[in-house]
């Protein structure tokens, strides 16, 4: 009897991918094995966070001057530590670090990619049972290979990404990616410690009924957003009355739950933050380019988010994404002359 297997594990997916590239050499799929192991390991200890000393502080500030929770130091060097050893990737960005960390060893100089990454989103949830998550963004170098990796690999803008993915860490834990082809997520089967093919071709929906943002810096938000809002409260497109405010405080799984469901996600600048919070290379730019790839739209408030031309590695952005016609409808507002004024 013929089994027919209709469900791909990542790899078997992956490589399948590359059959239809024969001048392919494989070192993204590779790549993208290394993140799941890295995230494989993260996930145990994400699952067993409330029982062993990993909880809490350990009273480091990061570089961005924010408390440091140990996961995310342990979710670091489980990245680093997978990158650096596999033969994918020339060097690594993090949120956790001041500098990139260029491998320079002669495999890793040959290697075409470069990787950056959140190694844990949402950590402030990390000791509430809330869902948290990995972000990653992978270029192709433009400095020669057989080199060491430079800075200049890591200030390209996001248009140039070749995949970008994220995982959560959740009531199940999810490994979605996107490259120009499509956006897909896998899910991780515990019982064979394997990632399954379980949202395929993802879309986003052209419109929804979900907004998020934080609504406790309402009054600190440019009137432009403000007014929109105002219309999220106030009308919706599917049954006439407001849409539902959904904010978990973890981008991965409130941009995730958007993409699926369709709604928006905000991280606006404020009085206090000209720049909002979120970090452009790491945090934007790949759900910007998982977004647009399924459909939907990002943007910085004034440009297309993947158009943004780096000058720093922990640079911060506003942050706008989601449904097409949800964020058409804010840019109504954004770009209206008052906003402008
Ligand atoms: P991180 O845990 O990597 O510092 O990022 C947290 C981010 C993001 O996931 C979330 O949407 C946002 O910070 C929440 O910030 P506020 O508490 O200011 O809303
Ligand atoms: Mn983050
Ligand atoms: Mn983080």
């Amino acid at each position: 009897m013929v089994v027919d297997r209709k469900i791909l594990t990542l790899d078997e997916f992956t490589i399948q991918q590359l059959r239809d590239f024969p001048q392919a050499t494989g070192e993204l799929s590779g790549l993208l094995r290394d993140i799941g192991l890295a995230a494989k390991r993260v996930n145990v200890e994400v699952n067993k966070a409330g029982l062993v000393d990993i909880l809490g502080d350990t009273g480091n500030i990061n570089v961005q001057g924010e408390e440091v929770k140990k996961l995310d130091e342990f979710a670091n060097d489980q990245f680093v530590g997978v990158l650096r050893h596999g033969i994918s990737c020339a060097g690594i960005a993090s949120e956790e670090l001041d500098d990139i960390v260029v491998f320079n060893d002669p495999v890793s100089n040959n290697s075409k990619y470069i990787c950056m990454f959140d190694p844990l989103d949402g950590s402030a949830n990390i000791d509430v049972n809330i869902s948290i998550g990995t972000i990653f963004s992978i270029y192709r170098r433009v400095t020669e290979k057989g080199k060491p990796a430079e800075l200049k690999d890591f200030l390209q803008p996001g248009n140039q990404q070749v995949a970008a993915g994220y995982i959560i860490y959740g009531s199940s834990t999810i490994f979605v990616y996107g490259t120009r082809r499509g956006v897909n997520g896998f899910t991780l089967d515990p019982s064979i410690g394997e990632y399954s093919l379980s949202h395929p071709d993802i879309k986003c929906p052209e419109s929804g009924n979900i907004y998020s943002v934080n609504h406790g810096h309402f009054f600190r938000y440019p009137e432009s957003v403000k007014k929109y809002i105002d219309v999220c409260q106030h009308k919706n497109n599917t049954n006439g009355g407001p849409y539902t405010q959904r904010y978990i405080g973890s981008m991965v799984a409130d941009v995730h739950r958007n993409l699926l469901k369709g709604g928006i996600f905000m991280y606006p600048e404020t009085t206090d933050k000209p720049n909002g919070k979120l970090r452009l290379l790491y945090e934007c730019n790949p759900f910007a380019f998982i977004v647009e790839v399924a459909g939907g739209k990002a943007t910085n408030g004034k440009e297309r988010i993947l158009d943004v031309q780096p000058t720093e590695l922990h640079q911060r952005s506003p942050f706008f994404v989601g449904s097409k016609k949800m964020m058409e409808e804010l840019e109504g507002f954004l770009n209206s002359k008052d906003a402008k004024a």
